[in-house]
């Protein structure tokens, strides 16, 4: 019997960071935007980083590609249909609506095309998906709130409003107000954090933005406070090990902190971040964890149980995949006994 792949919630990944070198090709070619070359695994040679600002300027110039609603639908159907067959029954997608305007993209064409692939993936791939704003740090607090306003028109397609791009210097203090603001108009809050800045990032972004999960925040580990104050609000951490990895965020799989933040009982969760770059999706991630710790059956259940716990599902829906998951620890203990 083949049990398959844990069915997980991911809730932390970009839509832009799905962009595999095929569909980047076949996009550059359909809207006579250059590349450095056709080649797709030439230009995955090119994933080459050493840091979050080294990746980010790669990750930003290739999405000079999207041009169409059509393109971003394709974007968001490929990344759905790989996803599917990672065992993700719920997804919580990022998108950077900020670097699409500043290409000439109006949001209406970003949210159609997005929009359209997620009805596909609920309706044909039996995936539940929506969609958070992320505003990008390096443009500031005042640009974000020019943001927030322009997506209000389009406030039911999607669910909350995150923070990422360049970390370290553009602290959370600076989105206090559009973060209030997204808090008013109902909307979830999630921040990355913690994954090149130090702890007072988290601490702010818990303190300031009112954040519900926190993105990355690997390094609270520093930091035993904040790990107590995280493990008593069961605050989750949408930890992405491959990422941390490729950003050297973390200096080899062995050396990452996730034992020791789930022996210290917080509430964490394993996501893909940017996988058409990192060298894998959620699935790739759970198993690289699981081989390099050596996880068993229950913890990776824990893992599993986690993404669905600390998702934005209403708790009925909830309850159903965490049974889901306790069927697929059933199978395996019995496969394996
Ligand atoms: N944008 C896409 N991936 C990111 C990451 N890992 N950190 C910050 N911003 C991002
Ligand atoms: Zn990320």
């Amino acid at each position: 019997m083949n049990v398959g792949t844990w069915p997980v919630a991911e809730l932390h990944v970009h839509i832009e960071g799905t962009l595999e070198t095929e569909l980047l090709v076949t996009l550059a070619r359909r809207n006579n935007v250059p590349l450095p070359s056709y080649d797709p695994d030439a230009l995955r040679e090119l994933y080459r980083f050493t840091d979050l600002q080294s990746f980010l300027d790669i990750y930003y110039a290739n999405l000079a590609v999207l041009r169409t609603e059509e393109d971003f639908y394709d974007l968001g159907l490929a990344y759905l249909v790989r996803a599917a067959r990672a065992g993700v029954r719920r997804a919580e997608i990022f998108f950077d609506p900020q670097t699409h305007l500043a290409n000439g993209i109006p949001l209406a064409v970003v949210f159609g095309g997005l929009t359209r692939a997620l009805t596909e993936g609920r309706e044909n791939l039996g995936i539940s998906a929506d969609l958070i704003l992320c505003f990008l740090r390096h443009l500031g607090g005042a640009a974000a709130l020019e943001t927030l306003d322009a997506a209000i028109p389009f406030l039911d397609q999607f669910i909350g409003v995150g923070l990422d791009s360049a970390e370290v210097g553009f602290p959370p203090s600076l989105f206090t107000e559009v973060f209030a603001k997204a808090q008013a108009l109902g909307l979830h809050r999630v921040a990355h954090a913690g994954e090149e800045g130090g702890p007072d990032y988290v601490h702010e972004a818990l303190d300031l933005l009112g954040v519900e999960r926190v993105d990355h925040g690997i390094r609270a580990i520093e930091d035993p406070d904040l790990v107590q104050i995280l493990r008593d609000r069961q605050i989750p951490l949408t930890v992405c090990p491959l990422s941390n990895v490729c950003l050297q965020a973390t200096p080899t799989l062995g050396a990452h902190p996730l034992p020791a933040l789930l022996a210290a009982g917080l509430l964490v969760t394993i996501s893909s971040d940017d996988p058409a770059y990192f060298g894998g999706y959620v699935d790739d991630n759970l198993a690289a964890v699981e081989h390099e710790f050596g996880l068993d059956p229950h913890e990776m259940a824990t893992l599993a149980r986690n993404s669905f716990r600390a998702s934005f599902l209403p708790e009925a829906e909830k309850r159903r995949h965490l049974a889901a998951v306790d069927e697929h620890l059933e199978g395996l203990l019995r496969l394996i006994s």
